[in-house]
């Protein structure tokens, strides 16, 4: 299985790649090639594609992990490039209007399109529970026990009524890929909260995870959070590999890696491929 970072907020210096507030992974088995998520703007999506050799038509399905356009930017540009009726995986939440408040009116930050509108172009699977993508590949469904802090900002709105009230991030899912009898958990940007997810992997895959890598929103953890998640991500056995990027924060990305080491902890900008501990282990195994 290999797992590339296709759009992040963050580019390597000299990279060919372009950089934007938003994610995609592409992630290819030899069951096919699953895009999660599509950035903020086609522009990069297809510029940072066409860099991996990836036509969107040979995209042989979609996963989105939320609403908020920084996810799903790109998919305007996929309605007219990805093939008819490939399938989309998401949260039956992923339409509800959201909004982004910080002075004066309040911006939206929701999906850009309606539902009829990607529902003639893609197949949609709206789930809260786990769905299989291609074989290996699986949303988590909706994280929905949260007792750990979640990935929120004051900011976020949705529509309730005439009103707007807190975004309960309800659509909100990571990807698990089986990589072997092992687990990775691609992340969006992860507003359930990066332990609530874990445990939710763990719970339901019931599986060690060996890597972790995304957005995980620790832009408004404290200290003490971090710390926490820090002690907790270094007692998990399986030893995951992190590869922290677009919201995660600069605090947490120094937090983590001087709790886990630099060899755990490992940037991922736009273009990186994910390395599965697990894959290590066999070449070592090998030589
Ligand atoms: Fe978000
Ligand atoms: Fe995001």
């Amino acid at each position: 299985m290999d797992v590339t970072c296709v759009v992040d907020d963050a580019v390597q210096r000299s990279s060919r790649f372009w950089g934007e507030h938003g994610l995609a992974f592409l992630i290819e088995t030899e069951a096919g090639r699953v895009l999660f998520d599509t950035g903020q703007s086609g522009t990069v999506l297809l510029h940072n594609l066409e860099l991996l050799g990836a036509d969107p038509a040979t995209i042989d399905a979609l996963a989105i992990s939320h609403a908020h356009h920084d996810h799903t930017g790109g998919l305007s540009v996929l309605l007219e490039r990805a093939l008819p009726a490939t399938p989309l995986y998401a949260h039956p939440d992923l339409f509800r209007e959201r909004f982004s408040r910080r002075e004066g009116e309040p911006r939206n930050v929701g999906l850009s399109l309606t539902r009829e509108e990607l529902a003639a172009r893609f197949t949609l699977n709206l789930s809260s529970v786990p769905q299989e993508i291609i074989p290996g590949v699986w949303t988590t469904g909706e994280i929905s026990e949260r007792p750990d802090p979640e990935g929120r900002s004051i900011y976020h709105l949705v529509r309730d009524g005439d009103t707007l009230v807190a975004d309960p991030y309800r659509d909100d899912m990571a990807l698990v890929l089986e990589i072997g009898d092992r687990l990775a958990v691609l992340c969006g940007c992860c507003h359930a909260g990066l332990l609530n997810t874990l445990a939710h992997v763990q719970r339901v895959f019931e599986r060690p995870i060996v890597t972790i890598a995304g957005g995980l929103h620790l832009t408004s953890a404290t200290e003490d959070d971090l710390r926490r998640i820090g002690k907790v991500l270094a007692e998990i056995e399986s030893a995951p590999r992190v590869y922290p990027n677009h919201c995660t924060g600069e605090a947490a990305f120094v937090t983590l890696t001087l709790t886990l080491g630099s060899s755990v902890v490992r940037p991922c900008p736009a273009g990186t491929a994910l390395e599965f501990p697990h894959d290590t282990l066999h070449l070592e195994l090998r030589e």
